[in-house]
């Protein structure tokens, strides 16, 4: 199945996939059927989006990734692309703080296009969560799966010029190893709701296996049953990896 139903198929055994991916999408949708500005969205979207990383903690995931801000979003207006860096802001201090929820916090993306002050929060929020072992949370801000291999490449490249590397030793290993998410394991499920059936960049090297589940509910109305519902559905399915 492609396209999630509700309700689809018995409830069965979850198998709970060690990483999950999250595209956040229908913010804008959301608040436009509510007559709000789409910044209400975002903000609705936030809420949603803790909720899910304490959920995911508790049922025992062990990495989630979640796609929110990326290359392209910059074209978007002005006033938009201000509000979700503040609700980033706001979300970062609020961590660093109370570091109440106990997950590891890393960030993946271009951090040369942000604003000093947050590249500084990221930091603090890294590094302050450091020592926290049940979920990890790669929040996906100024990423892109394309710009992410380009960044592997470049240093690579770099490896070569300095003479560590020889370009007859480059092998999968060697682009994971310089990916932003070097160390994790691949995505086993990636989730897109909203009703849209495309990955818009998202994990383009690291998705070359995971199952993607497509569900027609918006961003700020997903919840711990939304994410039953995925796993379910990831739990049906039977993963060969290029076997048989
Ligand atoms: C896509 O919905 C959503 C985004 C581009 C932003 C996602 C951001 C959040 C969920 C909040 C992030 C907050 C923190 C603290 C990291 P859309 O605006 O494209 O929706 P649409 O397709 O309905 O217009």
């Amino acid at each position: 199945m492609f396209f999630m139903k509700k309700n689809a198929g018995p409830r069965q055994e979850m198998v709970i996939p060690a990483h999950i991916g999250i595209i956040m999408d229908g913010n804008g949708r959301w608040a436009k059927k509510r007559g709000l500005p789409r910044k209400a969205g975002h903000r609705y979207g936030a809420k949603a989006m803790e909720e899910i990383c304490k959920y995911a903690r508790d049922i025992g995931v062990r990495y989630l990734t979640l796609y929110a801000f990326s290359t392209e979003n910059w074209k978007r207006p002005q006033d938009e692309v201000d509000s979700i860096m503040n609700l980033l802001r706001n979300y970062l201090k609020d961590i660093t703080n109370h570091q109440k929820e106990e997950i590891r916090t890393k960030f993946i993306g271009d951090r040369s296009g942000l604003a000093p002050d947050i590249v500084a929060l990221m930091e603090e929020a890294e590094e302050k969560g450091a020592h926290f072992d049940k979920l990890t949370v790669n929040f996906a801000i100024n990423y892109g799966g394309r710009d992410e291999i380009v960044h592997a490449v470049r240093e690579i490249g770099k490896k070569i010029q300095d003479g560590a590397l020889q370009p007859s030793d480059i092998d999968e290993q060697t682009l994971e190893d310089f990916l932003y998410t070097a160390g994790q394991p691949a995505p086993d499920l990636i989730i897109r709701p909203s009703g849209e059936f495309r990955t818009s960049n998202f994990m383009v090297w690291q998705s070359a296996y995971s199952e993607l589940v497509f569900m027609d509910v918006l961003w700020p109305d997903f919840g711990p049953k939304d994410l039953d519902r995925a796993i379910e559905e990831y739990s049906r399915r039977n993963r060969r990896f290029g076997g048989v």
